[in-house]
């Protein structure tokens, strides 16, 4: 596919960005007291110098009430040299900036309880759990006038626009929603007055800088919140607002308290982009999408298909902030799309962490490292084991000149991770597979597959480093009746997700972490009718249309997961946990927890919950995912070997945790091979 649309120039009220990339706002926490630093500039010069069209820095907050710790802010003049430097950095590569108004009423966080956070009304808010104050009608003029003096700063320190916060249940959605909004003054009521506070912020805004920069609004495609508005209101608000004059419409999904996922793995790729063309059909300005789309190819065809003017990539432009480059070239192998495991950037957030990417160790860290210097003190490094880890220290090793041998005893690379993309919503894992092969094959890495290393080959090859990237072996846990059904009716986890082992009608998995639940909604949804399957049916009406839904959306096993814990998932990050869980729900999967099993008797499981033992009976299949423990066994022996070189063990195989930390260690390990 040629890139006939991504390209283009794009005119926007009275600017014009080089192509149709934006990179949304995304609050980084690189601002622990509100001002811009180095480190926020740095990153994102970066993506200016990949080649984004535009950048939307912030949310920056445009009150203390209305923010969050860890945000930008542009609520007083002293703000502005630093998003001076942030446009001294980025406007020479030629990307428009934007900074987006932050405010985000009961959603925002109540650390100050003399200032406590706002909403249109006094509503609980389903996010934070607090109720916040109702803004009366001086207050509205104030928080007004806040977002005009914030956008005047923007224009004077050189931006070339402003977008308004009108999605993800933030201060406008508050004022539009019969959920959040229950006053009786001219603010609340009738859709006519609902529209008052955003439809004032518009004009206000316009009024004040709209000469000199462009004023955009980011809307809520759909709330996706029961009592609250869908895409048919909103198709409706998003005129009012081009009457208003904002020069563009950004469009996302839902609020952050919808139980619909926006934007882990599980939301497919351009899976909310049409909720853009939904207002796209009904105004004039430039449309944008977002949500999910990660690579190039998808943004091209939303385009084409005329779904939207411009497109967001956000995450992708984190985990690779040369993606519009590397499009524009072809260069497609080398382009590290995110796959939504919000391991680095969402969980973090809630983590009150800096901003990182699984897929990108500079990430926050953009500056530090240089691949294309190369080492003065050249060595032959070693990898064992080709899982993410070791892969992304034999690619970097390589980049900066190290002379590379991985040493895998299988026949093919990536280890647990092709097992990680085998459930249902988790293909995009294999990107990092895939990646990795490309990369060995660009760099011409010796990759020696089928090769179980061994003291003696190690030594043989009289290696500078040994990195051990040798990953885990399961824990089976020492129950009784275990040890006679093993392969017979209870197989582990990896040997069922890699289709070696056939699961019969009733599944019973054990152990509730990520891999438990994602093995649990991949067997429950076994013997599902296949997507094209169910196309064909229904077209030709071979079966009515609620069957082959039916069919289509469920499996044929019955799944019971039983957990020894009172929670599932306790290692999954915040934003992909709860969705796990509700996934499985639809499917229909038997949630157990807090049990203990006590024996397996051929079909028959016991277990302990609360004192009383209970039985799960009639059970084909049991799939273990009861975790693992590291695989140290030829580490060990190699340092007792006391040997000349050096050694390192990274990922899983020094402690199981998460592909974010395997590849983060190998990345890292690599700038201490010649230390
Ligand atoms: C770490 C992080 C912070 C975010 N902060 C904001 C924000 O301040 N304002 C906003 O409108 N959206 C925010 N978002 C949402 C993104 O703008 C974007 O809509 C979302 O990541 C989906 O797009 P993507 O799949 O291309 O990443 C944030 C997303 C992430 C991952």
């Amino acid at each position: 596919m040629k890139f006939v649309k991504l390209f283009e120039p794009l005119k926007i009220g009275n600017t014009e960005i080089k192509n149709r990339i934006v990179m949304p706002a995304m609050a980084l926490n690189y601002t622990p007291n509100g001002f811009v630093t180095d480190k926020m500039i740095n990153f994102y010069e970066e993506r200016a110098k990949g080649g984004a069209g535009a950048i939307i820095v912030g949310g920056a907050q445009v009150e203390p009430r209305g923010g969050g710790p860890g945000m930008v802010a542009i609520n007083d003049d002293k703000y502005i040299p630093g998003f001076k430097s942030i446009v001294d950095k980025v406007h020479p590569h030629g990307t428009k900036l934007f900074t987006q108004l932050y405010h985000a009423g009961a959603y925002s966080p109540t650390f100050n309880k003399e200032d406590p956070a706002v909403s249109a009304s006094a509503v609980r808010s389903n996010l934070t759990k607090m109720v916040p104050k109702e803004l009366t009608i001086e207050d509205i003029k104030v928080v007004l006038e806040s977002h005009a003096k914030a956008s005047e700063r923007v224009r004077d320190a050189g931006f070339d626009g402003v977008e308004l916060l009108g999605s993800a249940g933030y201060l406008i959605s508050q004022f539009l929603s019969p959920a959040t909004n229950k006053r009786t003054d001219e603010y609340g009521g009738s859709l006519e007055n609902r529209l008052r506070y955003p439809l004032e912020l518009i004009k206000l805004v316009k009024e004040r800088v709209g000469k000199d920069i462009v004023v955009g609004i980011r809307v809520a495609g759909d709330d996706f919140v029961p009592g609250s508005n869908t895409y048919k209101e909103v198709a409706t608000f998003v005129k009012y607002y081009a009457e208003a004059g904002v020069d563009f419409i950004d469009v996302t999904g839902g609020w952050h308290e919808t139980r619909v996922p926006q934007i882990p793995m599980m939301v497919p790729q351009g899976g909310y982009a049409y909720l853009a063309e939904n207002i796209r059909n009904v105004v004039d300005v430039p449309v944008f999408a977002s949500n999910r789309i990660n690579d190039p190819f998808i943004a091209e065809q939303i385009l084409r298909d005329e779904m939207a003017d411009a497109v967001c990539i956000g995450r992708s432009l984190i985990s690779d902030p040369y993606l519009p480059i590397k499009a524009k070239e072809n260069r497609i192998w080398d382009i590290r799309q995110c796959v939504g495991c919000n391991q680095g950037c969402f969980d973090n957030i809630f983590k009150m962490k800096s901003v990182e990417c699984m897929r990108n160790p500079e990430v926050s860290r953009e500056g530090n490292y240089d691949l294309n210097r190369k080492t003065d003190n050249p060595k032959k490094v070693l990898i064992i084991g080709s899982g993410p880890g070791g892969l992304e220290a034999a690619r970097v090793a390589t980049r900066v000149g190290h002379d590379v041998t991985i040493l895998e005893k299988k026949n093919y690379i990536g280890g647990q991770a092709n097992l990680s993309y085998v459930p249902p919503g988790r293909g995009q894992i294999r990107d990092v597979v895939d990646y990795y092969a490309a990369q060995i094959e660009h760099h011409n890495i010796d990759l020696q597959l089928e090769t179980e290393a061994t003291p003696e080959i190690i030594n043989k090859f009289n290696p500078d480093a040994v990195i051990f990237a040798t990953g885990v072996n399961h824990i089976i846990p020492d129950i009784e009746g275990i040890d006679g059904s093993l392969g017979t009716n209870i197989h582990l986890s990896d040997d069922v997700l890699s289709g070696d082992v056939p699961i019969g009608k009733n599944v019973v998995v054990v152990g509730g972490s990520g891999t438990g639940m994602e093995t649990a909604i991949w067997a429950a949804e076994q013997g599902a009718l296949d997507s094209d399957v169910a196309r064909f049916i229904s077209m030709y009406e071979l079966m009515p249309r609620d069957e082959v839904y039916a069919k289509w959306l469920k499996g044929n096993r019955n799944v019971t997961i039983i957990e020894v814990l009172p929670r599932l998932g306790t290692n999954v990050g915040r934003t992909t946990r709860g969705f796990l869980i509700g996934h499985m729900r639809k499917l229909g999967v038997n949630i157990i927890t807090s049990a203990n099993i006590k024996k397996f008797d051929g079909k028959t499981i016991q277990y302990d919950v609360g004192g009383e033992i209970q039985l799960l009976e009639n059970i084909d299949s049991v799939i273990l995912a009861t975790g693992v423990k590291p695989n140290t066994d030829l580490f060990d022996k190699i340092k007792a070997s006391d040997p000349s070189f050096k050694i390192f063990k990274i990922g899983d195989c020094k402690k199981p945790r998460t592909m974010m930390e395997a590849i983060h260690e190998g990345f890292k390990t690599v700038f201490k091979i010649d230390s």
